[in-house]
């Protein structure tokens, strides 16, 4: 389905990234996947993915990837949450989750763009519910979930007459690493069989992305089912 197609995905060594990844993979691309943890990148290989040890927040680092040659597809998944009220959630932990899950995108999304529009290619951006609606406790990882809906809604404006899709994922609880942690946070069990697959987010965005080009989806909202 997606055979030709160059694709590169961030959060790639872990939950909803990797997943991507993976299936993009088996449809067929060539997939470079991005994270930092050296085991897990490591794994990646035997997928068929080409690992990049990339840290998001180090501006040189993205930029380099400028270097990565011609491609059609991106996908950003890294991300980070923490959860607190305002008038006790560390101001830090605001800096932390503008800068992974709204600056690293807008920035490597700047490096790529003359690629992706070279090839009439795709920009997914792997939001949250968290990106449409703020929960008490919930406001720093919100507001640059907020903020990530506000650059890809531009953005699609921008890119569309030249031929790029924009894709935003807005999911609801999904069994990965990162929800684990956020349990803990809320103090809740982590039970990963009532959330949703991961590879089921990942497989919504790939058969998004493979859709002939007359058909362009620009959100998908997808929630934890009924069970
Ligand atoms: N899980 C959920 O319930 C849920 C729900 C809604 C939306 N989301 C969103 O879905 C996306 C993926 O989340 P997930 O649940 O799959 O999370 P995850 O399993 O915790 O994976 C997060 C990924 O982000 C990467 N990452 C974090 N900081 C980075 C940095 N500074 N530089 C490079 N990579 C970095 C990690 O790579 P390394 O570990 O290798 O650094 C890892 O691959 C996120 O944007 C998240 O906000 C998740």
């Amino acid at each position: 389905m997606l055979d030709g197609k160059v694709a590169l995905v961030t959060g790639a060594t872990s939950g909803i990234g990797r997943e991507v990844a993976v299936q993009l993979a088996r449809a067929g691309a060539t997939v470079h996947g991005l994270g930092r943890n050296t085991t897990r990148l490591a794994g990646l290989e035997t997928d068929g993915v080409t690992p990049h040890a990339i840290d998001l927040t180090k501006t040189a680092q993205v930029e380099a990837l400028d270097a990565i040659g011609a491609l059609d597809i991106l996908v950003h998944s890294a991300g980070v949450c923490t959860l607190g009220p305002i008038a006790e959630a560390p101001i830090e932990d605001l800096e932390t989750n503008f800068a992974i899950n709204l600056r690293a995108p807008v920035l490597l999304t700047r490096v790529l763009l003359p690629k992706i529009t070279a090839a009439r290619g795709d920009i997914v951006f792997v939001n949250s519910g968290a990106g449409l609606n703020a929960n008490p406790g919930w406001g720093h990882y919100a507001a640059s979930k907020f903020g990530l809906k506000a650059i890809a809604d531009s953005l699609r404006h921008e890119v569309k007459p030249k031929g790029v899709r924009v894709l935003t994922v807005y999911p609801g609880r999904t069994a990965t690493p990162m929800q684990e942690a956020v349990r803990q946070m809320e103090g809740a069990p982590y039970e990963p069989e009532k959330y949703i697959d991961p590879a089921d987010v990942a497989s919504a965005i790939v058969h998004a992305v493979g859709l002939p080009r007359t058909a362009d989806v620009i959100d998908l909202n997808i929630r934890t089912g009924p069970g």
